[in-house]
């Protein structure tokens, strides 16, 4: 397979999990720690060596893609303040990597963003990464997946083992383990009934597809919650074509997830040295009011 250059994040969704917070501000752009959350996924992008980034976004998001560019304003006011730590930190994220974005105009479901992005793709092998779904610790989540792909020439999905309880908020997929973590997938179902579920092996938020999956999106009709679904497309490519799933390893947080985003804030905050003995106190101090 050819190296991969490009993922598409999409970032157009309602976030409707997140109100009221994400009432005015992009749920992609709450802070964890000291960054917003879509900093951690592009990071992740530019560890696994892509180079240019694509969002997909809309009419409310263009502060996600403000945030990857120069401040000139605040750049010299902290130049002139002298406080040239600052300065770096934000120059760094203007240069992080190249962004394209192209606007979803009508909120229609993941795979329907993932096509409004075919034009910027060209005829290439792409990541995905879904813009609210952090993953850390080893190697970078979607190198993962590249790995793979580049090995058994295939189209790659990620996915992590689940409670059995928790398979109806999934894509879940079956497979034939080819080798210890790596399954040919033979069956995948969008947000299963509990008793109808194939396996514990969901779908989490990185891909790595070939550009055929857009034809597949195109005769892709409305599914569960009356979206088009990634996952239905997917599960017509991998009839047809084959397509392998990766079990991911690390620490996966999905920042839509209120027990997840306050999991994650604590997480960092306790890898931050001068933060880690103060939280820790509070953090026992709470405990104890319970
Ligand atoms: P989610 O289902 O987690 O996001 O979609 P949502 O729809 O914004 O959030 P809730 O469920 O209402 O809280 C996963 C990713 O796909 C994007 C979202 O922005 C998120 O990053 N997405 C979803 C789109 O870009 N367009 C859509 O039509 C739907």
């Amino acid at each position: 397979m050819q190296t991969i250059r490009k993922v598409i994040i999409p970032v157009a969704g309602w976030g409707t999990r997140s109100l009221p917070a994400s009432k005015n501000i992009p749920k992609e752009m709450l802070p964890i720690y000291n960054k917003p959350v879509i900093q951690y996924v592009v990071e992740e992008a530019i560890k696994s060596k892509i180079s240019d980034v694509i969002f997909v976004t809309n009419r409310d998001k263009s502060v996600i893609e403000d945030h990857f560019d120069y401040n000139l304003q605040l750049e010299g006011v902290l130049e002139r303040a002298g406080k040239l730590d600052k300065l770096q930190t934000v120059r760094e994220v203007a240069e992080m990597v190249n962004i394209m974005s192209v606007r979803q105009k009508k909120q229609l479901g993941l795979g329907h963003a993932v096509l409004c992005a075919r034009a910027l793709i060209n005829n290439e092998p792409f990541a995905i990464m879904v813009g609210d779904d952090l993953m850390f610790g080893g190697t970078p989540g979607v190198q993962q997946l590249i790995d793979v792909a580049m090995t058994e020439n295939m189209p790659v999905i990620g996915v992590m083992e689940v409670p059995r309880d928790k398979v109806n908020r999934y894509g879940i997929v079956a497979g034939e383990e080819i080798s210890p973590g790596v399954y040919r997938i033979t069956d995948m179902v969008e947000k299963p009934a509990v008793a109808d579920a194939p396996s514990r092996l969901a779908i989490v938020g990185r891909y790595v597809l070939t550009p055929d999956i857009f034809d597949y999106l195109e005769k892709v009709t409305p599914g569960v919650g009356g979206e088009i679904q990634l996952t239905d497309a997917l599960q017509a490519m991998a009839k047809e074509r084959g397509m392998i799933a990766v079990k991911m390893s690390g620490i996966r947080f999905d920042a839509g997830d209120w027990a997840d985003y306050l999991s994650a804030n604590i997480y960092f905050g306790l890898q931050d040295e001068g933060l880690r003995y103060d939280l820790l106190d509070r953090l026992k101090q709470f405990v104890q009011f319970q």
